[in-house]
């Protein structure tokens, strides 16, 4: 008989919104009146923006007609996207990439999961806690030693370098779930550390178009020095709505290396083409010519009325639970709002309550890890008047 990974064994049962859905799912069951409001999972509401609409029509035109047909494509993207993304890097983020460093992908979550078959089980690897539960289970699949970076208030949810090395280091930011920014200061210790050990860090900005705040890093490769010790993940799930859509892409600078078992310096750019070319056959031609649209300046600026949008829905959230007296952290340079659970609820005990009382879906803080518990996560994604509704009718139960 076929044996299985051992490993899935500890796994927890469910990954977090999957448990979230199946809750809300009886929920709505046993309530088919009640109208639900969902800030759970952070799923955009606003359709694609209409540049992007429109270049995934030509791209239908273009999949109609015999000489502009595409078949399979590059498994690391067009270099119409890839070009579109190099520029945006050096306009916006002042960083230079070669365009064989960046490669297209179906979204962050993805390649963010997938990075973990270049490295070895034996690789000691730092978590935050709390953390996208993606990270921590998908080096739980592999086997390797998981060691926590605690975040909590006292550091700001953005934790440091500890004293001992590491192999293997997941940051996100601005973060999921705390909503917590790295300053560029901040960064510089990471990258300085796991330049001194050798270490990799994997390096999740997919929430980088919501920093709002001047001067803040967007992405590691704005730190010197990183090259040699980051790999970036990048999604435009929450830069242009493309949750449904899926691309996103990632960054393996080509001067990054990690060692063999004979000690032989390996470059990871060369393990992850050789990675994606074999279990990976691209994005489609459609989708990669509507993300090359979000890079243009009517991309740009089309998107960033939509950020805007949510904006202005994390500022009713905050407001709300100001009132109420309710501590929270995040909602400036990210989409979610994390809050501290009221009357000594812990988060899924808040979850069940607010659901029940008010019909409306949050993330509890606990799904994130244990320093999340006593938290509970609201999104900024809803449209403005379901987030009204929302705090009117959690401001009445609180
Ligand atoms: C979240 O809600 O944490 C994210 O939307 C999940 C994801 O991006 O996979």
């Amino acid at each position: 008989m076929a044996h299985i990974n051992e490993n899935f064994l500890s796994l927890k049962q469910s990954y977090l919104f999957s448990e979230v859905a199946k809750r809300v799912s009886a929920f709505s069951e046993r309530h088919p009146e009640k109208k639900i409001i969902r800030m759970g999972i952070g799923d955009v509401t606003l359709p694609l923006v209409d540049c992007v609409i429109d270049s995934m029509h030509q791209a239908v035109e273009d999949m109609a007609k015999k000489e502009t047909f595409h078949g399979y494509g590059p498994e690391q993207g067009y270099d119409f996207l890839r070009t579109a993304i190099q520029e945006y890097y050096q306009q916006e983020m002042g960083v230079s990439l070669n365009l064989d460093e960046i490669f297209i992908s179906d979204g962050a979550k993805s390649d963010v999961g997938n990075i973990t078959d270049l490295f070895s089980a034996e690789n000691t690897v730092l978590i935050p806690d709390p953390v996208y539960p993606v990270y921590v289970d998908t080096n739980q699949m592999l086997g390797t030693k998981i060691v926590y970076l605690q975040a909590d208030e006292n550091n700001g949810f953005c934790p440091m370098p500890p004293e001992q090395g590491a192999d293997l280091i997941y940051l996100c930011s601005p973060n999921n779930p705390t909503g917590a920014a790295y300053t560029r200061q901040q960064l510089k210790e990471w990258v300085d550390y796991a330049n001194r050990y050798g270490a990799i860090i994997l390096f999740d900005a997919a929430y980088e178009a919501f920093v709002s705040e001047q001067g803040l890093p967007r992405s590691i490769f704005e730190i010197e020095g990183a090259k040699t010790c980051a790999i970036e993940f990048c999604s435009l799930s929450k830069t242009a709505g493309f949750t449904g859509t899926r691309c996103g892409y990632t960054v393996v600078p080509k001067a990054l290396t990690a060692k063999s078992e004979q000690e032989k310096e390996i470059l990871l750019n060369q393990l992850w083409l050789r990675r994606q070319t074999t279990k990976f056959n691209g994005v489609s031609y459609i989708v990669q010519r509507g993300a090359a649209a979000v890079f243009t300046q009517q991309g740009k600026r089309q998107t960033r009325e939509n950020i805007s949008y949510y904006r202005e829905n994390a500022r009713m959230i905050g407001a709300a639970l100001t009132e109420k007296g309710i501590p929270y952290f995040g909602g400036i340079n990210s989409p979610y709002i994390w809050m501290k659970c009221p009357n000594g609820m812990d988060s899924w005990e808040f979850f069940d309550f607010l659901l029940e009382n008010a019909a409306v879906v949050g993330t509890p803080g606990a799904g994130f890890g244990n320093n999340g518990e006593g938290f509970f996560r609201l999104t900024a994604f809803s449209d403005h008047e379901s987030t009204a509704e929302a705090m009117e009718r959690m401001k009445k139960i609180l």
